[in-house]
Formats: structure tokens, C-alpha cells, sequence
């Protein structure tokens, strides 16, 4: 069982509003036909989800939020999930598309469910959630951010491998040139963050990518524009990225 998030930085462009990459989201569909195994996609929100949470002030705190910003924003989401639907679909994939909602109670996720998603992806379905704006309770909602998902699903389902397709090589030990940190046992460099996140951007990934890899699981951060090295990595144990090693793998 593989776990990938697609990172709403590779899927859309964070620098225009509501704009997917859709050359990038057909190639990463193409190269992910190719894998073999049962696989389980999670996306982001990126110039969709991010830029309405920005615009109605949403967050991942759970509070009383503008109603209409909720809705707006779970649109904007059932809308890019559509695209990366239909593009898995028109590679000969079978996606299957999952609302958070599904999976979710409050901000607790509901492990039951979360065991039938693997039934799903083991089906040959490909099971597709995505960060969303979900109910809490006593009319106040939350942002939940892909990236926690992943965490969530992880802790569950105990996947071989979770990547995390990004819109960069990897972790670089050196933003100037770029260099790119290979593995990651311990200490994590400081990154810079982009305005238009709500949920935190490359600090949650990496966050949530040591709180997986604590659970013994290893992680890999690839360049999602590279899509072939998702591919080498998961058939061959190739890894062009930044890997966290799972703890009891080190
Ligand atoms: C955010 O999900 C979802 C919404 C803002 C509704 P993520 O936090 O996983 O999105 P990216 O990958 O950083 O864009």
C-alpha cells in the first residue's frame, strides 16, 4: 500500500487563483497508471482551497467561521478533486472519490472507515481525498489540511511508502544552491513560507512527514513535475528526493 499526497503547489499554481496545472495532473496520472500496487491519493488545496480560505479568513483552528466562506470553499474543492478525477479516468485509472467527510467526525478520524478505504484501494479502485473545510460542531468548522490526512491515514493503515509529490526536488540543505538533502533522521531545516497557505505550508509537510516517519513508516518528498521518480521510487527503490527514514527502519 502506497500513500501519495498530490501538493496544491504541483497541482495548481499558487501564484493565480483557481488554476490547475492540468498538463501536470494528466503526466502524474500517466506515471501513477503504472504502479502496480494499491495506491491512496490525497490532494491539496492549492490556488483553490487556499485562496478562498485566505479571501473568507479560514483556518485550521475550529471556530465560528463565515458560513459562506465554508461553502465556497468545499465547492472549490469538489471542483479540483473533479479534475484530478477526470483526468485519472481518461489515463485508465479508476479513481474513487472520497470527501473527507466520509472519514472524518469532528476533527477525530473515524479509524472504522479509514480500514475501508484500504479494502478500496486493494479493490483496484484508487481512492482520492482531498484537504477540505469540514464541520466541527456547535456551529464551528476547521480547515483540514491534506497533509494531516496523510498522518491520519498512516497511522491507520501502515503504508509501505507515503510521498509527497512537491513542486520542488526535495528538502534543500541550502535554498541558494539548492541542494538537495537526501535522508533525514533528525533536525529539520527552517523554511520559507508562502502568504497565500493557510494550513502552513512546507512547515506542515515536514511536520507531519516526521510525525509518520516516527511511527516507523518512511516518507518521501519527490518533485511531483518529475513524475517518473514517484514511479522509480516506488517500483524500484529509487530515491531522486528527500527521504525520512521510519524510525524503525534507521
Ligand atoms: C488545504 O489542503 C485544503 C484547503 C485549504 C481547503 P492542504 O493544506 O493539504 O493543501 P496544499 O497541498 O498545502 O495546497
Amino acid at each position: 500500500m502506497i500513500l501519495i499526497k498530490l501538493g496544491g503547489s504541483i497541482i495548481t499554481n499558487k501564484e493565480k487563483p483557481l488554476s490547475a496545472r492540468k498538463k501536470t495532473i494528466d503526466n502524474l496520472s500517466k506515471s501513477l497508471k503504472k504502479i502496480k500496487e494499491p495506491i491512496i491519493i490525497v490532494h491539496g488545496g492549492g490556488s483553490y482551497g487556499h485562496y478562498w480560505s485566505v479571501k473568507y479568513d479560514m483556518h485550521t483552528k475550529e471556530r465560528k467561521y463565515d458560513i459562506r466562506g465554508v461553502s465556497i470553499i468545499k465547492n472549490s474543492m469538489i471542483e479540483l478533486n473533479k479534475i484530478i478525477l477526470d483526468s485519472l479516468l481518461k489515463n485508465k485509472s479508476n479513481p474513487y472519490s472520497l470527501p473527507p467527510t466520509d472519514f472524518m467526525s469532528g476533527n477525530k478520524p473515524i479509524s472504522k472507515k479509514i480500514n475501508e478505504v484500504k479494502k478500496i484501494a486493494k479493490s483496484g479502485l484508487i481512492p482520492v481525498t482531498y484537504g477540505d473545510a469540514l464541520w466541527f460542531g456547535q456551529n464551528k468548522t476547521y480547515i483540514l489540511s491534506g497533509d494531516k490526512i496523510m498522518t491520519h491515514f498512516a497511522k491507520v493503515l501502515k503504508p509501505r511508502l507515503c510521498i509527497f509529490a512537491l513542486n520542488e526536488d526535495g528538502l534543500y540543505s541550502d535554498l541558494k544552491s539548492k541542494k538537495v538533502i537526501s535522508e533525514l533522521k533528525g533536525s529539520v531545516p527552517l523554511m520559507s513560507e508562502n502568504k497565500m497557505d493557510v494550513t502552513g505550508g512546507m512547515t506542515r509537510k515536514v511536520e507531519e512527514a516526521i510525525k509518520i516517519s516516527k511511527m516507523g513508516m518512511n516518507v518521501f518528498f519527490v518533485n511531483g513535475k518529475k513524475p517518473e521518480r514517484i514511479v522509480a521510487a516506488v517500483k524500484n527503490r529509487e530515491f531522486k528526493g528527500t527521504m525520512f527514514r521510519g524510525k524503525r527502519n534507521v
